[in-house]
């Protein structure tokens, strides 16, 4: 399958893994970029001397093109894009921040940059300084989606710029992947539908628990990380949404930010006082995310049930199975391409559809019925 996604970055299909904290590693990355799709590393988790080993273990199992991720609103992720424009990493991922310095040097080196956007203005202003393509969340996505679905994001999007768009949210399967190339994308990203597959870190537990869940048990709420994020709904994501960020969470919050600079490697007092310097605001959205990246952490790698609680997307209710991640990208372009094949036939029978009704009068059968009197029609019978 080619669109402009494809061309753009050297790849086979148009399928991303959009970069997942803890769930894409370097093994995860190049398990899509060899089955010819587009892996993107999650570096949130990391700092930036582990970015550029995970860089170098992905160049080390796939020689196809890959990404990296980096959320700019959270420490470390400035100097983690950097390293990833150090390394020359093919494709470079934004997101929540301005990205025009990272769009510049990428350029020098034949890098691709594209900037995850929830709403049109956003995805207007990130092509306008340069960004190559747009990954675009909708509201079923796990974690951090717009307020508007995909299935009106997406035109919205796709009408207000030019360049190629990566849809994401809600899409596990080739009718999904279909359904976003009609509404104006050139691609998908996968976060949900990947994140359950054999090669995935995410633990058993919750592999087993996507599988068995609907698509109606999730919960949004931006009680979780102090964002709009969307949860798999379990006993555990109540008790967090409903807690949120009373005074026993914010007093977590301060052994939970020190992890995160042990992790992140940063010293914890530059840390702490930068963060109070930033404003309340700041100071109370990081501390929503020191707690947060406890409770996704603890779930994917420990499977832990009463403390973790995982992002996961509406589309978790489509999964039924823990396939490679090879077989769910194959069937899901095979799935594409039967649907646009059905879709053709269906839309074939739409234009047939209006033959049926009277023929226009051509112009010569006018004229002649001009000078031939027409019969008087037969009176109704009954
Ligand atoms: C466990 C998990 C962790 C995630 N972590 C991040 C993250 O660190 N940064 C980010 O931009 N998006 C993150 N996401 C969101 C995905 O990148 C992606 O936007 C989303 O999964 C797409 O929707 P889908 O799950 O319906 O496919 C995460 C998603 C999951 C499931």
């Amino acid at each position: 399958m080619k669109t402009r996604i494809t061309e753009m970055l050297g790849i086979q299909h148009p399928i991303v893994l959009s970069g997942m904290s803890w769930i894409s590693v370097p093994k995860m990355v190049a398990a899509v970029s060899n089955a010819g799709g587009l892996g993107i590393l999650a570096t949130g988790p990391l700092d930036a001397a582990q970015t550029r080993a995970a860089i170098r273990e992905i160049k080390s199992l796939t020689k196809k093109p890959f990404g990296t991720n980096a959320t700019l609103l959270f420490p470390g992720a400035a100097e983690n894009a950097q390293v990833a424009l150090d390394e020359k990493v093919p494709v470079i991922n934004f997101s929540l921040g301005k990205g025009d310095w990272i769009v510049k040097a990428a350029h020098a080196y034949g890098g691709k940059v594209i900037a995850t956007v929830v709403n049109h203005k956003h995805a207007k202003r990130a092509q306008d300084y340069g960004c190559d393509g747009h990954l675009v969340t909708g509201h079923e996505a796990a974690a951090h989606g717009g307020d508007a679905t995909t299935f009106c994001l997406i035109p919205t999007i796709a009408s207000a710029v030019d360049i190629p768009i990566i849809a994401a949210g809600g899409v596990a399967d080739g009718r999904g992947l279909a359904a976003a190339i009609a509404l104006g994308a050139d691609g998908a990203a996968m976060g949900t539908r990947l994140m359950t597959t054999r090669e995935s870190p995410l633990h058993d537990v919750y592999k087993q628990l996507s599988i068995e869940k609907d698509v109606y048990d999730t919960l949004y709420s931006t009680r979780f990380d102090g964002l709009g994020c969307r949860v798999l709904d379990t006993k555990a994501a109540r008790k967090a949404v409903r807690e949120s960020l009373n005074l026993k969470k914010m007093i977590e919050a301060l052994p939970n930010s020190v992890d995160i600079a042990k992790q992140l490697h940063l010293p914890y007092l530059k840390l702490f006082v930068g963060v109070l310097a930033s404003g309340w605001k700041n100071a109370r959205q990081l501390a929503f995310m020191a707690n947060a990246f406890k409770a996704i952490r603890v779930a994917t790698e420990y499977g832990d049930l009463s403390a973790g609680v995982l992002p996961v997307g509406q589309c978790t209710g489509l999964i039924k199975d823990n396939p490679t991640v090879s077989e769910v990208i194959e069937r899901t372009v095979k799935e594409a391409e039967e649907v646009a094949m059905v879709l053709a036939r269906k839309a074939r029978i739409e234009v047939a559809a209006p033959a049926k009704a009277p023929r226009e009068v051509k112009p010569r059968a006018a004229a002649k019925a001009k000078t031939k009197p027409r019969k008087k029609a037969a009176p109704a019978e009954g």
